[in-house]
């Protein structure tokens, strides 16, 4: 089944090592985050831990650090980087000619 991809902003919208909230009054909110070296990773915006804001975090490599207790979460997968355990949901992303597409089913 093919996946149903929505246009979500450009990827000159979010700043190198930042992240842009996409709200959704249907779900929680995601996070879109955007590395250095221009690939881009989504997550639900909640730390695995107590929830935190991973949007607010530090993006360092492949890797953001929640900016409450300072778990390190890997932006490919949500997982939590050990010792720690958990994981945030993953959303599947896709970079095209400048624009960020997200599959929201
Ligand atoms: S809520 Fe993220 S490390 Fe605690």
């Amino acid at each position: 089944m093919s996946r149903n991809w929505k246009t979500i902003c450009q990827l000159n919208d979010i700043p190198a090592q930042g992240a842009r909230v996409l709200k959704r009054d249907d779900g929680d909110d995601i996070a879109i985050f955007r590395t250095i070296d221009n690939q881009v990773f989504a997550l639900v915006d909640k730390c695995p831990h107590k929830g935190g804001p991973l949007s607010q975090g530090i993006v360092s490599g492949r890797t953001v650090t929640c900016p409450l207790h300072n778990w390190n979460i890997d932006l490919a997968t949500g997982q939590a980087c050990a010792p720690d355990e958990g994981c945030s949901g993953h959303i599947p992303v896709k970079l095209e000619a400048g624009a960020i597409f997200l599959a929201l089913d």
